[in-house]
């Protein structure tokens, strides 16, 4: 198979573990027998010293001309946050890309693996059997995308931002939420603030209707709040949450605790021609970039979602994702999911690790 894949690394730790997450797709393009070009762009501050842009035409461009984006993350230390460089950095660039691809489900997968339990804050019982949520957020509505203003009324400041929903939004998603809920435990959970909200209603009552055309997958109705007790109360409930972009901003922050670092998890946001892109759900964390200690983790699984989501490369997908498992399973550990006992390693030699483990050149052995 030959691919087109824009790669955009962005800041902080981006670039560091963009180089890792490479490393790992080449080792499949060599096992497989795929060709994967990659065209890097720029993007966030990066993107801002060369163009004086956070989200240049260029990137767009070579997003356009992509079969799928692998980014990294944008955003600068919070202790620079008033250089121009940075401000507004992440929306000008993330949710740029968003709103211009109509990206709008975001897959957000939890998972906790056994023996990574002791890493997770929540009580052993309730983690020991490990925990699967998929997340996923609609990525184009709500107060993100909504009319704003900030103006000053009787000579005091104000500020809105107008929170809305369509019928068509919400059904969009749902039908994305059931589908990926038939090839799972078949739970879809709805988290809305209906008991105060119009938009929220409306949410409820889209989701019922799309419902019924899945009798396999049983909806369970859920308010925003109660959810986010119910995530460190009895995590195991859950299957797929759908959910509204600024509940499912803030739901998927707390339930990446679960997995015990924000460094795990991956993320793919889709649009409705399946073009798609992925990264991982943290952010650019600053503080350690450039000292090749990060969790490569979250970029390293974002090209598993890729292969999957985007290419139909199931095989290739699962060999990543058994690989990294392999690597937490014999022990090894970045600092943020590190234990006494266990060995620590930086951001290569962890994926010296995974690199190991994945099949090689299944295609070639007979040459
Ligand atoms: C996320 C981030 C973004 C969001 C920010 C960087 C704009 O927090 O992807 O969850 O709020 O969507
Ligand atoms: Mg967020």
């Amino acid at each position: 198979m030959k691919k087109t894949i824009a790669v955009i690394a962005g800041d902080g730790i981006g670039p560091e573990v963009m180089q890792q997450a490479e490393r790992v797709l080449s080792a499949i393009a060599d096992g497989y027998g795929h060709q994967f070009k990659l065209n890097h762009a720029l993007a966030g501050g990066a993107a801002f010293d060369k163009f004086g842009s956070h989200m240049p035409e260029e990137t767009l461009e070579v997003c356009r001309l992509s079969d799928a984006i692998l980014f990294g993350s944008v955003g600068g230390p919070v202790s620079e946050q008033h250089q121009i460089k940075w401000k507004n950095c992440e929306a000008n660039s993330i949710l740029a890309l968003r709103k211009n691809f109509k990206f709008f489900a975001n897959f957000r997968p939890v998972r906790l693996l056994p023996e990574l339990a002791h890493v997770c804050p929540l009580r052993y019982d309730l983690v020991k059997d490990g925990i699967d949520i998929l997340f996923i957020r609609e990525l184009l509505g709500d107060a993100y995308f909504g009319a704003k203003e900030t103006t000053i009324k009787n000579g005091k400041r104000v500020a809105s931002d107008v929170s809305s929903y369509t019928e068509d939004q919400v059904a969009q998603v749902a039908h994305v939420a059931f589908n990926a809920a038939q090839g799972r435990r078949k739970k879809v959970t709805s988290v809305d603030k209906a008991n105060v909200l119009d938009a929220s209603k409306l949410w409820r009552e889209v989701v019922r209707e799309v419902a019924a055309n899945y009798p396999d997958v049983t909806l369970d109705e859920m308010l925003v709040d109660n959810c986010a007790m119910q995530i460190i109360r009895e995590p195991k409930q859950f299957d797929v949450v759908v959910t509204t972009n600024m509940f499912g901003d803030i739901l998927t922050d707390e339930a990446a605790v679960l997995a015990g670092s924000l460094g795990l998890l991956a993320s793919a946001s889709l649009n409705s021609e399946g073009f798609a892109l992925y990264e991982p759900s943290g952010g650019s964390a600053p503080d350690i970039a450039g000292q090749g200690i990060a969790n490569p983790i979250a970029q390293i699984l974002s090209v598993a979602l890729m292969l999957r989501f985007s290419f139909n490369l199931e095989a290739e997908a699962r060999a990543i994702e058994v690989a990294v498992d392999t690597a937490l399973t014999a022990g090894y550990r970045t600092r943020d999911i590190f234990a006494e006992g266990e060995k620590l390693v930086g951001s290569k030699e962890f994926t010296d690790q995974v690199l190991q483990n994945i099949p090689v050149a299944t295609c070639k052995t007979a040459g």
